[in-house]
């Protein structure tokens, strides 16, 4: 999604605003711009494709000299990528970069044209500035309160008015939006990791507030004009946290730190070696009660709750539907009092599961959050809130946001089927501690298997299409091995109940078609070994990913990756990891962008 970035200070501002769109480069973006106050003046400059392009531009046109500015990467909604399209986008007197849709432009571009504003590209952002440079009247405070009464949608925006040359200014509905503090210095930015090289304090803005920013200091609004203060918030992390420290891309650094992610998101609660959430506004009597579970999510996300619901059924014996957020809010789901939906966001800005969490409130649920991103619309709109302790996630596929969003999930249900009395103080404790033990265990995996992964990935880069499979838990990581290859390595892939193959897929199966297939669970053993072999037998290459003390026919499959050995109900945790070393690699082999795969964005914060 697009990435907002503004400074004012004393700094070379068009170097301050390429460094920030670069570290929010993994949002995913198809062209880019900046305006700086240059002698008074705004010079705007942008450019189609990466910012490597926009940096050629400004060499061949003249680089924008001066203190502050705005800055924008743009992921195409409303027309085409272009030069023309990109941002910002100016009216006389004003210039804009924008986040986010505006639902009702052409009505306002309609409005605007019968008074002969003219415009020049197919945006929605353009309508907005022609809109603020319509209604100013030399307030610019004024200005962006009336023009943003009049939006529909979702945005955040940096505003540059030519007359006041030393301030810039920002507003947000939805989309999100930070103010940097730094001392002689603002910025602006759509994420932390763009200001982390120049200041760790921010301010979350809240929706329709209204940030006023010089080099001298930061005022914020509400839409009444009445001055907010509003609390300062520092970054737990430092800027080394958000760059590749040696590694090749950012996908392998961060599953290299899956280890380090459990432990801080599960150690913390975890007291006399049970499950402790009250931090997290969760206790046993406010849990125990619920009739249903909803899980609403979209993506990888939504592939955690699927695990979540496997083991919340099979431990604490409630019903669970996990739904993907796009379906949930728009097929009248039967969710009211009673029930708990859960809303697991890595962003906690996702536009679905934002409204899915906004409907669920409505319907008279009691909402759970599980999200990473601290301060998140979604993190603070939920009833209850269980943030992972991931760390900043750079690459667009998801790993180690995943692996904690399970963790959470796994925790949550301990200490839901404690409360329900399903299990005992003791099998609890149990769980519990081989939970604890998973960082090391993905530690060993790391180390033994990554040279297997690398070579089964050689075997993979031709195929058009392959298949996972698995049964249970297996099946339901198995849907995330398949995204995680599709979304990186651009080979079709589809993740399918082993059980269910007979029934039709199982005629795609044809000579050298790679099959890979996940057998943890020791009471669908058997099962899973047969479908392997129906699949092997036509043809199929099989991967076996599997625990090492299985014993398993050697003719069943061409390769086999090993894993240690916890509870049953925990693999997933541990055969998650080859899976994305698998998908790594075949992306690397077939010299894709890894971290930033075509047409994804990061942070989907439209619908
Ligand atoms: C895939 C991936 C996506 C996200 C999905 C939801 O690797 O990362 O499928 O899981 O877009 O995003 P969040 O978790 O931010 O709501």
């Amino acid at each position: 999604m697009c990435g907002i970035v503004g400074y004012a200070g004393f700094r070379d501002c068009s170097e301050v605003l390429i460094h920030a769109l670069t570290k929010l480069e993994y949002r995913g973006y198809d062209s880019a711009g900046i305006a700086v106050f240059d002698n008074g003046k705004i010079k705007v400059c942008k450019s189609q494709g990466k910012l490597e392009m926009l940096k050629a531009k400004m060499e061949r046109e003249g680089r924008p000299q001066g203190h502050v500015g705005i800055g924008h990467t743009r992921w195409a909604t409303h027309g085409e990528p272009s030069d023309v399209n990109s941002h910002p986008h100016s009216g006389a007197k004003v210039t804009i970069v924008h986040n986010g849709i505006i639902e009702n432009y052409r009505e306002l571009k309609e409005f605007l044209s019968s008074k002969q504003v003219k415009f020049v590209s197919e945006t929605d952002t353009e309508v907005v500035a022609q809109l603020l440079n319509y209604y100013y009247d030399g307030n610019p405070l004024d200005t962006i309160i009336k023009t943003i009464g009049e939006l529909e949608g979702s945005f955040a925006l940096g505003i540059v008015f030519e007359d006041f040359p030393e301030q810039i200014y920002a507003v947000r509905r939805e989309s999100p939006l930070i103010v940097g503090v730094g001392k002689g210095e603002n910025y602006i930015a759509s994420d932390v990791p763009a200001i982390l090289k120049y200041t760790r304090d921010y301010y979350l803005l809240d929706h329709d507030e209204i940030a006023v920013l010089s080099s001298e200091g930061v005022t914020i609004y509400d839409e009444h004009k009445e001055v907010v203060t509003k609390q300062l918030m520092t970054a737990d992390w430092d800027e080394d946290a958000a760059e590749k420290g040696g590694y090749e891309h950012f996908m392998i650094k961060e599953i290299h730190e899956q280890p380090n992610s459990i432990n801080m998101t599960v150690k913390p609660r975890v007291e006399d070696g049970l499950p402790n959430l009250s931090e997290c506004g969760i206790t046993h009597e406010n849990i125990k009660n619920f009739k249903n579970i909803f899980v609403v999510a979209c993506g990888t996300a939504m592939h955690a709750g699927m695990v979540g619901k496997y083991v919340i059924e099979n431990l604490a014996r409630i019903p669970v539907t996990v739904d993907i957020a796009s379906e949930f809010r728009y097929r009248n789901p039967i969710v009211g009092k009673g029930d708990l939906v859960i809303i697991i966001s890595q962003s906690g800005e996702t536009a679905d599961s934002l409204a899915a969490l906004r409907l669920a409130k409505s319907l008279g649920a009691k909402t759970l959050a599980i999200v990473n991103a601290k301060g998140s619309t979604i993190a603070r709109e939920a009833d209850m809130l269980i943030y992972t302790h991931a760390g900043p996630e750079i690459a667009v596929a998801s790993t180690k946001a995943y692996i904690v969003q399970l963790a959470v999930m796994y925790l949550f249900g301990f200490e839901l089927a404690l409360a329900k009395g399903r299990i005992t103080e003791e099998k609890c404790r149990e769980l519990t501690s081989a939970l604890l033990d998973t960082p090391e265990l993905i530690e060993s995996i790391l180390k033994n298997d990554l040279e297997k992964s690398q070579y089964i990935s050689t075997q993979l880069i031709t195929a058009d299409s392959l298949l996972y499979i698995g049964r249970g838990l297996d099946y339901a990581l198995s849907m995330e091995g398949s995204l995680k290859l599709k979304e990186i390595s651009y080979i079709h892939s589809e993740s399918y109940a082993a059980g269910e193959l007979k029934h039709g897929t199982i005629s795609l199966i044809e000579p050298g078609m790679p099959v890979i297939a996940v057998a943890t669970q020791p009471e669908l053993l058997e099962k899973t070994v047969s479908n392997v072999v129906e699949v092997k037998s036509r043809g199929a290459m099989v991967v076996l990913i599997t625990r090492e003390d299985f014993k398993i026919d050697e003719n069943a499959y061409d390769y086999r990756i090993d894993i240690p050995a916890t509870d049953d109900t925990l693999m997933p945790m541990l055969a998650a990891i080859p899976m994305q070393l698998v998908a790594y690699y075949t992306s690397v082999l077939r010299g894709n962008d890894v971290d930033k795969p075509r047409n994804l964005a990061k942070s989907v914060t439209v619908e």
